[in-house]
């Protein structure tokens, strides 16, 4: 794998924007253990609102199952309560947020209040039939969230994840119907969020298609690019 040799704290929030099974969770974890950010999954922290049965969790379930998105209020309070935590100050990345003009707009907003850089985009654009194969191949960890898939990544022992033996699950909107609702959703709500960020001058575009260790080497060079022109 490709990565700068020096550790150095990412001085822009990064976001991480691209369709549903493009690999961001993936890239996103891989990003965030090298530089030592926190990895700020909007997904992540909404299926824990289920698990854990909160009000929040218990609205956005349904919404979740059926591949729909959750309110934008609802959301950006989420996001705007988590990056203003000590753990930020130093970078973070964003996976899975922003999702409509609304919330880059929120975005905009909460990191001029905080002082913090714009944000650098990494926009990943994946084939939809290849999409469709890792989402319905996906597994994942019940208790730490790692990310495996039973035709491109699996585990070592079946059903059990390699770093902390916890039972991996498929997620509920991993069910063809959902899958379509989400693919759906990205196209009408999420894409514009690509030339709203290009015209920016903010954003750089990885070839998603290619084997985890390719596609980490390109997401790397473009986070290079974008700290080298802010
Ligand atoms: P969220 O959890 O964000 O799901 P998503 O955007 O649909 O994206 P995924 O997590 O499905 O895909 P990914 O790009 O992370 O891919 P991964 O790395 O897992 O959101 C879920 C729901 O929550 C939404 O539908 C919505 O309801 C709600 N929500 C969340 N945020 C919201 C927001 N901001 N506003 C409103 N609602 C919101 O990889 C996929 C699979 O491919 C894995 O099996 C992996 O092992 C495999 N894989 C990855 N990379 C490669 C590769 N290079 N080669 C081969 N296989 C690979
Ligand atoms: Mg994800």
């Amino acid at each position: 794998m490709v990565q700068a040799d020096v550790k150095k704290p990412l001085a822009r929030p990064v976001i991480f924007l691209g369709p549903p099974g493009a690999g961001k969770g993936t890239q996103a974890k891989l990003v965030c253990e090298h530089y030592g950010v926190p990895h700020l999954s909007t997904g992540d922290m909404l299926r824990e609102n289920v698990r854990q049965g909160t009000p929040l969790g218990l609205l956005a379930r349904p919404i979740m199952e059926r591949g729909d998105l959750v309110p934008d209020d609802l959301i950006l309070r989420m996001v705007e309560e988590r990056i203003a935590r000590r753990d930020c100050l130093e970078g973070f990345v964003l996976d899975g947020f922003p999702r409509t003009l609304a919330q880059a707009q929120a975005l905009d907003t909460m990191l001029k209040t905080q002082r913090a850089f714009p944000p650098a985009v990494i926009y990943f654009n994946v084939p939809e039939d290849v999409l469709i194969r890792r989402l319905s191949g996906r597994r994942t960890c019940k208790v730490g969230f790692e990310i495996y898939n039973i035709y491109e990544r699996p585990p070592k022992v079946e059903g059990r994840c390699d770093v902390d033996g916890g039972e991996l699950i498929q997620r509920p909107d991993d069910r063809p119907e959902a899958i379509r609702e989400r693919l759906l959703a990205y196209r009408n709500l999420t894409e514009p969020l690509v030339e709203y960020y290009r015209r920016q001058g903010a954003l750089e575009e990885v070839a998603g298609k290619a084997t985890v260790a390719d596609v980490s080497a390109a997401v790397f060079s473009a986070l290079e690019r974008l700290e080298a022109r802010q």
